[in-house]
Formats: structure tokens, sequence, C-alpha cells
């Protein structure tokens, strides 16, 4: 995975590092969680022009077929873009994914995808003993995909280590993406270094904490130092644990901001001020959650 040596010869959003699978993803991608299909298609119409390649939505959002109509008339050619979506909870298993991914394509109007993600692990709360089979049984439909090239990476989202190791026992194709809540204050240490030790590239999504960043007084004390905002100073850091950032934004000015990430550098002292602030969870808890 990029580190802070590497990172530093990225100059562009667009720039790109290379998965286990030999494909290359951009270092920051357009998050385009709970943005209607209005904000979706110029979002993602501005983001491109500020330079993002990488596109990420999901199934869940009800907004594919407006992420890929943005994708489909921006002008860019289609394999300069990177194009991820996921697969929702109520479609695992075998029959139930592949239906779900025509879906989702159908609703995109693309022929492939650069890469799909199971969203959130079957977790033992609501599989028990099962939930190691409902991830297996879905994966196999993953790899299917794969195999037939109408994906061109596979990976998972919300996957902490346990839910990777039980993957790891059936699959054939390892995941090459996990994207998991990241931000300051949810460092998520033993998944980041489990996914280093084993090659999966990490997203971070919320990487702004869902806003709390922007008023953190050593974010902004941080960022003032190197005339950069919070935002700014929240998204470097993500960048410096090699960590690609999703952040979202419906405002042409932050889309544009959040792509300014690559003229500084944190020291290694600013790391570990970051690293110290509390733990602030935003989303739910891979283990806990029951959707
Ligand atoms: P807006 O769309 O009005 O810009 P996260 O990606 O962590 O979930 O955070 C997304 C939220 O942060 C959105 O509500 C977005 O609002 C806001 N946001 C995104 N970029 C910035 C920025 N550079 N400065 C301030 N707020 C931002």
């Amino acid at each position: 995975m990029t580190k802070i040596t590497e990172m530093n010869k990225i100059k562009l959003p667009g720039d790109t590092i290379t998965l286990n699978n030999g494909i290359e993803m951009p270092v920051l991608g357009y998050g385009t969680y709970l943005s209607t299909d209005e904000e979706t298609r110029s979002g993602i119409l501005n983001a491109i022009d500020s330079g993002y390649r990488m596109i990420d939505t999901a199934s869940y959002y009800g907004n594919e077929a407006a992420a890929g109509e943005a994708i489909r008339t921006s002008g860019i050619p289609r394999d300069e873009l990177f194009v991820t979506t996921k697969l929702w909870n109520t479609d695992r298993g075998y029959r139930s994914t592949l239906d779900a991914f025509n879906r989702s394509l159908e609703l995109m109007g693309l022929d492939y995808l650069d890469l799909y993600l199971i969203h959130w692990p079957a977790n033992r709360k609501q599989f028990g003993a099962g939930a190691s089979g409902a991830n297996a049984e879905t994966w196999q439909a993953f790899e299917e995909l794969y195999k037939q090239g109408r994906v061109r990476a596979l990976g998972v989202s919300n996957f902490m280590p346990r839910h990777l190791k039980d993957l790891y026992e059936t699959a054939t194709v390892n995941p090459a993406v996990n994207q998991i809540e990241f931000h300051p204050g949810l460092t998520q240490k033993e998944t980041l270094t489990f996914c280093t030790d084993n090659d999966i590239a990490v997203q971070g999504w919320s990487p702004l904490g869902r806003r709390s960043v922007l008023d953190s007084e050593p974010l902004i004390r941080i960022g003032a130092d190197h005339g950069k905002t919070p935002a700014q100073t929240a998204l470097r850091w993500s960048l410096q644990h090699g960590v690609v950032p999703l952040p979202k934004s419906i405002d042409p000015g932050r889309i544009e901001e959040n792509t300014e990430l690559f003229d500084f550098e944190l020291s290694g002292d600013e790391m570990d001020e970051i690293d110290a602030l509390p733990e602030a969870r935003q989303g739910g808890h891979p283990d806990e959650v029951d959707f």
C-alpha cells in the first residue's frame, strides 16, 4: 500500500496506486452517500471537472442511475474513470448477488464496473454460525463476475480482520479493497494493519467524520500552520496513513478544496497528535449493526 514516501510522488487526485491484482486505482474518490439524484449528477460532473477519477456509489444509496448518467455524459472516456458500487445486505447469496449486480449495471447504463464491494459483512449477531457461510456464498458470485470480466476488482466494506479471515477460508480471489469508516477519531489500527499485511488497499468512508473534524481544535491549528482547512488536513492525514479517502460534498468549492491535498505534508508529530484524538465512530459497528 502507498506510504508517505511514495505519496510524495502523487500530484493529482487521479494519480493511482496498484491493487493486488495489478489494476490501478485513483488515490482519491468522490462519495455520493445521501446525495439526491440531482446532487449526484451535478456533484459527479463537478468532481470530474476538479480532477477526481474515482466515483463511489452503492445500491443502497438509490442514486446509481443518476451516477451512471453523469459518468456516461461526462465527456471523459469510460476507461479513464474508476467506478465503484456495492451489494446491499438484502441481496446476499449466490443467485441474488448475480441478480443485484445486473440490476446495478443496468441502472448505471454501464457494461462493466471497476470495483464491486460487499457493503457490510453478514455478522454473527444476525446470522449466528451462518455468518461466514453467507459471506462466502456472496463472494462466490463476486468471483464469478470477476472471471466473466464484468468487474475489474473485488472488495468488501466494513470487514474487520475476523470477517476477512473467514472469507479467506473459501476465497479463490482475494479482496483487493476494504472500504471502512476512517477519519480522525477512528484510526482502525487492527483492521488497517491486517489489510496492509494482506495487500488489501483501504478506502475511507466519511473521511471528514461527517463534518466532526471541521471544529476540531488540533485540526484547525495544524491545518492553519500549513495554510490548509481542517477538511484538507483530515484528508491528508488519511493519505499519509495509506488510506484512500472518499469525501462527499455537493458544493463545487468544497469538492475542489478536497482535491488540494498534494502540496503539503504533515509531520510525524502532527500525525501522532491527530491519531491521539478520542474515538468518535460516526456509523455502525460491523459486529453490532442489525440491518
Ligand atoms: P456539503 O456537501 O454541503 O459540502 P463525510 O464525507 O465525512 O461523510 O462528510 C460529508 C459532509 O461534510 C457533507 O455534509 C459535506 O457537506 C461536508 N463537507 C465536505 N467537504 C467539506 C469541506 N471541505 N468543508 C466543510 N464541509 C465539507
